[in-house]
């Protein structure tokens, strides 16, 4: 099948281009197609005629868009409806990649038709751009693929920083915020091959390392995985919690991913314990 992918050069983008090595990508830059550029979405799509469209663009740095809303308006929610759109013009199946933050803060985990009730910026952009393309998909195949806390070997994140750190022998400070921490590779994997190489009910799908965990468990999950000592990592509350609300993710209708510990061993060792 002919790919087009929206947002390749980014981390999500990168896994998706590897899970996707056995079709054909085609993948524009962001210099080439601003996706808030209607009209240059529509050439790309018209041009190209992709039998799939991922639109896996997007701005995800929580505070920049806390501090400029606009930006978010701009690129996560007219960017989505502009590929929506075209998508849905040319009768082309598409993905949207979407995020955990739709919600807000609950000790109850998520399933995937929960009401969505984001607390942030972002995530009223995302929840935005949901909103969007729900409401100009007909009868053409579309999916919201949501996620959280992904990390991976094209992108430094909040796993790195702590294995990072406890590798130099210096303490790390971690939230009792939760989330699902999730290998990105295994996220990308489950998009090819539950939505491109196998077709799927249009619909909202999460795609997460199962059960939860607070920042705090996974820094002291990736301390005992070095063989770092574990008081390393020490509680905190940062003053930006507040926009970071703590959202669980349920999969009640793929097949599961791995508990969230064992894919984050397999990539501290592959990363860190194998040079
Ligand atoms: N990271 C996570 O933990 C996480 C969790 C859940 C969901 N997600 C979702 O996954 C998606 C990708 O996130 P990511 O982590 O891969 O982010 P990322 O590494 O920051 O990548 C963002 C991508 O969007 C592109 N982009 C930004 N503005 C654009 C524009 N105006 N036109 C075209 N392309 C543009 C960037 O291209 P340039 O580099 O050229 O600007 C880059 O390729 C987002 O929808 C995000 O909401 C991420």
């Amino acid at each position: 099948m002919k790919i087009l992918l929206f947002g390749a050069s980014g981390m999500v983008g990168c896994e998706l281009a590897h899970a996707l090595a056995h079709h054909s990508i085609v993948a524009p830059p962001h210099t080439q197609v601003d996706i808030a550029d209607a009209v240059a979405v529509e050439r790309v799509v018209e041009e190209e005629k992709p039998d799939f469209i991922i639109n896996a663009a997007a701005i995800i740095d929580v505070g920049a868009l806390e501090r400029d809303p606009a930006l978010g308006a701009r690129i996560n929610v007219q960017g989505a409806e502009n590929i929506a759109r075209a998508a849905v013009a040319h009768a082309i199946p598409q993905l949207l990649v979407s995020s955990s933050y739709v919600f807000g803060e609950s000790l109850q985990p998520y399933s995937e038709d929960a009401v969505k009730n984001p607390q942030n910026v972002y995530g009223r952009t995302k929840a935005e751009a949901e909103d969007a393309l729900v409401a100009c998909v007909s009868s053409t195949s579309w999916h919201v693929a949501r996620s959280s806390w992904l990390y991976s070997h094209y992108k430094n994140t909040f796993v790195d920083e702590v294995a990072q750190t406890l590798l130099q022998g210096k303490p790390f400070e971690a939230s009792p915020q939760r989330g699902n921490s999730t290998h990105c590779g295994e996220f990308a994997a489950a998009i090819v091959k539950n939505f491109i190489d196998a077709s799927s009910h249009s619909g909202v799908y999460h795609i997460v390392n199962e059960d939860g965990a607070s920042r705090f468990e996974i820094a002291r999950e990736v301390a005992r995985t070095l063989g770092a000592s574990e008081d390393l990592v020490v509680a905190k509350e940062f003053p930006s919690s507040a926009m970071r609300p703590s959202v669980v993710l349920l999969n009640t209708k793929l097949p599961k991913l791995a508990p969230w510990e064992e894919s984050l061993r397999t990539y501290i060792v592959a990363q860190y314990m194998q040079k």
